[in-house]
């Protein structure tokens, strides 16, 4: 079953998701099904996006749950564990790795507010692994006042992700842009209507080759 038949016919837990994300998630996290792999989602809700999440991946997920609220303590079952605290809280944060390792793949559903996505974002990215993935969802609120957002505003995650395409491109700015972190260890920014995706990856040969033979 893809996750989107496994979504409109959920009869358990709520799951809260907007549904153009199916595809976008089908994209970034098909290759890992039924792989060992931790998943971390930032907002709990009701519970029910977590338990999709391990029908998705399968067995061998171990499915982590961050949320602000104690309550959402009550959605662990055996293979999806919870731990309450705040997203924008790095102390916290770096207890969750150490219990549970870096994850593979963190998806933010978390507060949506621009720099709790910021903070969170800037904790995990550097240590996700290689072909690792993080996804913000929800940020349509990168365009809401109310959420720390706007056009064009410096602290909208929309609008710093912007500048991360040219970071990704550093090596070809003649010197205009520094390659950092980003530039070595991203593989692809994909860009969605309120989801961006971010894929790790070592991108150490970088080459334009002519192969083949010329035309007499
Ligand atoms: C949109 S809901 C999550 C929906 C869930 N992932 C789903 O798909 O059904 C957002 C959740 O984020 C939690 N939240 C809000 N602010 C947070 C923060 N600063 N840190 C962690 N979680 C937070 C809320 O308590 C709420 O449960």
């Amino acid at each position: 079953m893809n996750l989107w038949q496994d979504f409109v016919t959920n009869q358990g837990k709520i799951i809260h998701k907007w549904v153009h994300y199916f595809p976008i998630y089908e994209r970034h996290f098909s290759t890992w099904r039924n792989k060992s792999l931790t998943f971390l989602e930032i907002g709990v809700f009701e519970g029910g996006s977590l338990q999709m999440w391990q029908r998705y991946f399968g067995p061998l997920a171990k499915i982590v749950g961050v949320d602000i609220k104690p309550d959402c303590k009550k959605h662990e079952q055996p293979g999806i564990f919870v731990r309450i605290g705040d997203q924008s809280d790095q102390q916290f944060l770096q207890s969750v790795i150490e219990e549970f390792g870096v994850p593979d793949i963190v998806l933010d559903d978390g507060s949506h507010r621009m720099e709790h996505i910021l903070q969170s974002f800037l904790f995990f990215y550097p240590k996700l692994p290689k072909n690792g993935v993080y996804l913000v969802e929800d940020l349509h609120t990168a365009y809401w006042e109310e959420y720390g957002g706007g056009v064009e505003k410096p602290g909208s995650f929309v609008n710093i992700s912007k500048s991360f395409i040219d970071k990704l491109n550093a090596d070809h700015s003649r010197g205009a842009v520094e390659p950092d972190l980003m530039t070595r260890q991203t593989f692809a920014i994909c860009f969605y209507d309120s989801v961006i995706a971010f894929e790790k990856g070592d991108v150490w040969w970088k080459d334009a080759l002519q192969i083949g033979h010329a035309s007499s």
